[in-house]
């Protein structure tokens, strides 16, 4: 299982570019700009999973009903399909613990 505690420090604007590469094709993060293929990620921290309104997410994202926080991003983004069976993200997961750990603190920052 991997485990925040033992993450390494993140660096929100490496985040920045990892979300632009790897996730903005279906992801925004800015505050109202609406949903993509996948729902926006503004104020995920704190959010239980599939709650963000207006977005039709499957009922495996939404029965996961897991407070996303650091701990469970971290976990989640390792392998999104192991964390959430069913769900219809299709993204392989991010294996660099460096990678998971900068992506979560630029989430962080637009929470
Ligand atoms: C190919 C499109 C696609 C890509 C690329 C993608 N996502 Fe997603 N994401 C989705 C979809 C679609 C959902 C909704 C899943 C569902 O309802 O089963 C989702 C759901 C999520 C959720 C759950 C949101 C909630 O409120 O429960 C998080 C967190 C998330 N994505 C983060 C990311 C991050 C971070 C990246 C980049 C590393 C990423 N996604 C890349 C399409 C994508």
């Amino acid at each position: 299982m991997a485990t925040f505690g033992d993450a390494p420090a993140g660096n929100p604007k490496n985040g920045e570019k990892i979300f632009k590469m790897k996730c903005a094709q279906c992801h925004v993060v800015e505050e109202g700009a609406g949903h993509r293929q996948g729902p926006n990620l503004h104020g995920l921290i704190g959010r239980t999973s599939g709650t963000c309104p207006g977005f039709s997410f499957s009922a495996a994202n939404k029965n996961k009903a897991v407070e996303w926080s650091e701990e469970t991003l971290y976990e989640y983004l390792l392998n999104p399909k192991k964390y959430i069976p069913g769900t219809k993200m299709i993204f392989p997961g991010l294996k660099k613990p460096q990678e998971r750990a900068d992506l979560i603190a630029f989430l962080k920052q637009n929470s």
